[in-house]
């Protein structure tokens, strides 16, 4: 495994942050809304309360902030940075990218900015896509985020999906290093599954009808929480074997919070207990693209996560896509 070689360059997590918008609704909340109960939902999810943005809040209001934080951590400033990548399924508008409108916000102008999809993945696709970027020598520091407003694609009358998702953002500012940093990452993606979790409509697919369902998310659960169990175990087993280390040398699992049952499930296939897996999905839900960040952020900032340990960041989301990250951090 990679250590510390001067004659390679590493990315290395130099900051971390995160925000949830200050509005918090509950599962009890949510009974008021939908047909479900408190327990129904703990039971099948492990989600307790999600966070919701105000109106006037945007993705790149939630990036923004997640961004000054983690910026504040590296010790370095908005303008150095000399690359800017934005995962999000809910950009404020369709174009520009909500990273360039993140980039005026922190007042950086000139280097590249620009968005990733891959919903649930996205944080996981952004980092292994700037790690390329410094590996290389064309960056030097590099913010990667992830924000969602999901709320805003969510049918508030659809309890299939409604209790299951929640608003925020994660970020890390990563430093060109000849330490060791991220030591490999692995995207994937098979767009045969589209039709089990996504939104219908789109600006090239403009729905014909004011179906609300037509704008929102949809999705058939527990066909994708199968396909999800499955996915994640086989991309941990492959950045394990990429890596020619066992899971026995893993101090962390900071995984998309999504479910705790697929959480779990994946924990186990590592035998890692839950003093080495990161959990924030029962205060805020699924983030989508900001859930791992976010997870990440927390285990950081509490002190649990500390530096020269082993991470092992996983993903999976609609397209379907999946994606894992091994973290020397
Ligand atoms: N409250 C109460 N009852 C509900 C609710 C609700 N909010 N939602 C569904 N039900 C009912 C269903 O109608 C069904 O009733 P029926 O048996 O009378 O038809 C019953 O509960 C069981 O429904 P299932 O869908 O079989 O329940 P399951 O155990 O699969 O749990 C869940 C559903 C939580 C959605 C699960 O399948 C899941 O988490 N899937 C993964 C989805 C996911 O995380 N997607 C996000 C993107 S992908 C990713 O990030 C991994």
């Amino acid at each position: 495994m990679s250590q510390s070689d001067p004659s390679k360059i590493f990315s290395r997590i130099a900051g971390t942050g995160g925000y949830l918008p200050e509005r918090v609704m509950t599962n009890k909340d949510l009974e008021k809304i939908v047909e479900t109960d408190d327990q129904w939902i703990r039971d099948r999810t492990g989600i307790e309360q999600r966070h919701i943005s105000a109106d006037s809040q945007t993705t790149s209001d939630l990036a923004y902030e997640a961004a000054i934080l983690a910026l504040e951590m590296a010790n370095v400033k908005a303008e150095d940075l000399d690359l800017i990548v934005v995962a999000t399924t809910t950009p404020d508008k369709i174009f520009p990218s909500t990273a360039t409108i993140l980039q005026q916000k922190l007042g950086n102008r000139g280097a590249p900015a620009f968005d990733v999809q891959a919903v649930c993945t996205g944080f996981v696709y952004g980092l292994s896509v700037a790690d390329q970027f410094v590996k290389t020598g064309m960056a030097k520091k590099v913010l990667v985020v992830g924000a969602e407003t999901l709320s805003r694609i969510t049918n508030w009358t659809d309890r299939n999906t409604c209790v299951l998702f929640g608003d925020g953002a994660g970020a890390v500012v990563l430093e060109s290093s000849t330490e060791a940093g991220i030591l490999s990452t692995h995207i994937h993606a098979d767009g045969q599954y589209e039709d089990l979790l996504h939104v219908p409509s789109g600006p090239s697919k403009v729905a014909q009808t004011d179906d609300i369902a037509e704008r929102t998310m949809n999705m058939k659960g527990n066909e994708v929480f199968k396909v999800a169990v499955n996915t994640l175990s086989r991309i941990a087993s492959e950045t394990l074997e990429a890596n020619n280390i066992t899971k026995e040398d893993l101090d962390w699992l900071v995984p998309h919070q999504a479910n705790l049952r697929i959480i779990n499930a994946t924990a186990k296939k590592l035998s890692l207990g839950a003093d080495q897996t990161v959990v924030t999905v029962n205060r805020h839900a699924n983030t989508s693209s900001a859930s791992v960040p976010l997870a990440l952020n927390e285990a950081v900032r509490d002190g649990r996560i500390q530096r020269g340990q082993l991470l092992l960041l996983e993903a999976f989301g609609g397209g379907f896509t999946w994606g894992s990250a091994l973290i020397k951090f």
